[in-house]
């Protein structure tokens, strides 16, 4: 058996996965990037290199409040149908086998600041995810506390931002009150964590499933592609900040004039390198790791 015989259950924006045995799935992550819901024709060098790292730190560090999907993230414990020659990369550092879970049909945003879309909201009228916070807040401010701020999860197009209240009236009061506990203390500790790397998680995006009727912790956690990164040094409100994600590349195409509808443009190379370094940057500093002693690294 080759490995690129395993079954492709779903090929995602950035991850390709497959089936790897019983219960069991080979996450891929590519070095694919998405703006706008767009995956654009470059690849970032490094990138599922980063996010597979990273989200791998972080889930291990949240053990204590949510178990995760995780089952091996070493190449060297893949199951032997997966490490076989042919296309799947399963070796360099991008992969990990994982739990299938049964997914929950909402992401599940916390909010420590205003930005992005809850901005442009709370602009219109006053709300986030048409929930009720104080008057007078600029583009940055810290939120009075972080809200869990749910979206739906949506097969095609753009995700709409959802109050707690549709969430739980998707996925149950008991459930959405549990993946509302989880996922603010997860925000705490990482933001906590973060902080003492000098970086502030302004907001971030985890995504929640059953396995064996129990909640764990699935897809990428707290890395730049699900979370808003800045640095705490650049903070202050009321102003765009610089921000350790995509934004580079989100600026670069906002300056095109694009209407956000493919094709997209192609990103000229020096974008791509800045963005490369971003990633491996945002790793780094962040976790206090070196991307170089992940697998498949020197
Ligand atoms: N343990 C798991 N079991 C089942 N599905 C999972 C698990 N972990 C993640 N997923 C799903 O796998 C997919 C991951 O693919 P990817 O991140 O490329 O996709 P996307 O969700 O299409 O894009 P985006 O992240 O930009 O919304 C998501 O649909 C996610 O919900
Ligand atoms: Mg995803």
């Amino acid at each position: 058996m080759r490995s690129r015989d395993l079954e492709l259950l779903q090929r995602g924006k950035v991850r390709d996965i497959y089936r790897c045995g019983e219960g069991l799935l080979l996450m891929v992550a590519s070095d694919r990037i998405s703006a706008f819901d767009v995956i654009l024709d470059e690849a970032i060098p490094g990138k599922g290199r980063v996010l597979t790292a990273m989200s791998a730190h972080w889930m291990e560090m949240l053990q204590e409040v949510v178990p995760n999907h995780l089952v091996f993230v070493d190449p060297d414990d893949f199951p032997p149908e997966v490490r076989q020659p042919g296309d799947i990369d399963w070796g360099s550092g991008r992969a990990m086998v994982v739990r299938q879970a049964d997914m929950l049909p909402v992401e599940c945003i916390v909010r420590g600041y205003l930005a992005g879309s809850a901005w442009k909201e709370y602009v219109r009228s006053g709300t986030v995810h048409k929930m009720p916070v104080p008057s007078g807040l600029e583009l940055g401010s810290r939120l009075p506390e972080p809200m869990f701020t749910p979206s739906t999860k949506a097969t095609s197009g753009h995700d709409e931002n959802i109050s707690y209240d549709e969430a739980a009236g998707i996925i149950g009061q008991s459930v959405a009150a549990e993946v509302r506990r989880i996922c603010l203390e997860a925000y705490a500790i990482a933001a906590a964590a973060a902080s003492s790397k000098g970086f502030i998680v302004a907001d971030t995006k985890f995504e929640l499933g059953f396995v064996n009727g129990q909640l764990v912790l699935a897809d990428e956690a707290l890395t730049p592609d699900s979370s808003r990164f800045w640095k705490a040094d650049d903070w202050r409100s009321g102003y765009e900040l610089p921000s350790y994600d995509k934004q580079p590349v989100r600026d670069w195409l906002e300056a095109t004039g694009w209407d956000k509808t493919p094709p997209p443009p192609h990103l000229p190379v020096d974008i791509v390198a800045e963005t490369s370094k971003r990633y491996v940057t945002a790793y780094e500093s962040i976790t206090g790791r070196d991307l170089d002693d992940w697998y498949g690294g020197r």
